[in-house]
């Protein structure tokens, strides 16, 4: 081949070159870079590649010169192509659209104790103040603990798998806090004042006063000399404290493990002892269980029963939440409903 055509073949690869930076110069987006591209280095119809195909028709020495120019060509436009992608992406962020610092915040959500919570908090702080500490015991419990240390006859219903959940023959989830005045008392020695948060759990049907699984706090006072007196005083200075002032009453019950045993009754909170659907019209709120720790019990946990006495109580924090927010259905405790947590919140 000629020299004038090798000369040619120079003069289309600088034009190429220059032509080609000028392209990617112009490009202003992604989108017409690519363009640009595909015009120029496009692998199939691209404007190189046509250059590229010239290479073997010249002969010998021109062929290598030939060929090194495409050569620069082609990294050369690589280069530029780059650079020039580099240029764009960077300005593409640096214009990107700024926070719009004038838009309104939406507020924060500041969480909040369950209502259930801050009655158990309440109540531990009013015995608190009366020298009780707090204890507490595991949930899943041997028979012994959960029952013949607190003297239920063997036969007691309650031992019965309709009310009980059995974890293993002998293990159950307590169903009470009070096994937990057993191990109060095997700490030991007397005095003892303990109250005891935590969950209990029974085989019920979850309905509007139901659920299988809620939380109880127990009390056990335990001394020489401990009386029915300071049971009745003691439980009554307590709701004093936590409802305000509010009448009480006790009326006798039965439990295996007190003797004997009372139940403590406020005035119905919502209609302040008038008589409403709540408390079925009579005026009063069952909010404890309570009695003289049955002798049994005491020695069951290596505790004297000639020299000690005591009593003990056991609520249910959940309940006393219903009446103190009136909240006539016992599941909304466990909805996690915002729009009901939210009015509670302190
Ligand atoms: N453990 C009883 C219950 O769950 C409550 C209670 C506790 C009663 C302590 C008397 C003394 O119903």
């Amino acid at each position: 081949m000629s020299e004038s055509t090798l000369k040619d073949f120079q003069t289309a690869a600088a034009e190429l070159q220059r032509a080609a930076c000028a392209a990617f110069d112009a490009a202003d987006s992604a989108d017409s870079l690519e363009k640009a591209r595909a015009e120029f280095l496009g692998r199939t119809s691209g404007r190189l590649l046509a250059l590229q195909r010239l290479v073997p028709s010249f002969e010998g020495a021109d062929r290598g010169v030939a060929g090194r120019a495409f050569n620069e060509v082609k990294t050369g436009l690589e280069a530029s192509l780059d650079a020039r992608r580099v240029t764009l992406e960077s300005s593409a962020r640096t214009s990107a659209p700024k926070a719009d610092l004038t838009m309104p915040s939406r507020g924060q959500f500041l969480g909040a104790e369950h209502p259930v919570t801050l009655v158990i908090e309440e109540i531990i702080e009013i015995f608190r103040g009366l020298g009780f500490t707090v204890a507490t015991g595991p949930e899943a419990e041997t028979e012994w603990y959960n029952f013949t240390a607190l003297n239920f006859p063997p036969d007691h219903p309650a031992l019965d798998m309709h009310d009980t959940m059995y974890l293993a023959k002998d293990v159950v989830l307590r169903t009470h806090t009070s096994p937990v005045q057993i191990r109060a008392l095997q700490a030991g020695p007397p005095p003892i004042r303990v109250v005891i948060p935590g969950n209990v759990y029974r085989l019920d049907p979850f309905d509007a006063s139901h659920a299988p699984a809620f939380a109880q706090i127990e009390g056990l006072a335990v001394d020489e000399g401990v009386s029915f007196v300071d049971l009745k005083a003691t439980l009554t200075h307590f709701a004093s404290r936590f409802f305000g002032s509010t009448r009480t009453r006790f009326r006798p019950s039965y439990f295996p493990f007190t003797e004997p045993s009372a139940e403590m009754d406020v005035e119905c909170q919502l209609c302040k002892g008038a008589g409403c659907a709540a408390c079925k019209g009579s005026g009063w709120m069952e909010i404890l269980g309570s009695g003289m720790v049955h002798p049994n019990v005491l020695e069951a946990a290596g505790v004297d029963s000639e020299r000690y006495t005591g009593w003990a109580f056991g609520m249910g924090p959940g309940r006393i939440a219903l009446q103190r927010y009136g909240i006539p259905d016992i599941r909304t405790l466990y909805d996690s409903d915002l729009r009901f947590l939210e009015q509670v919140a302190r």
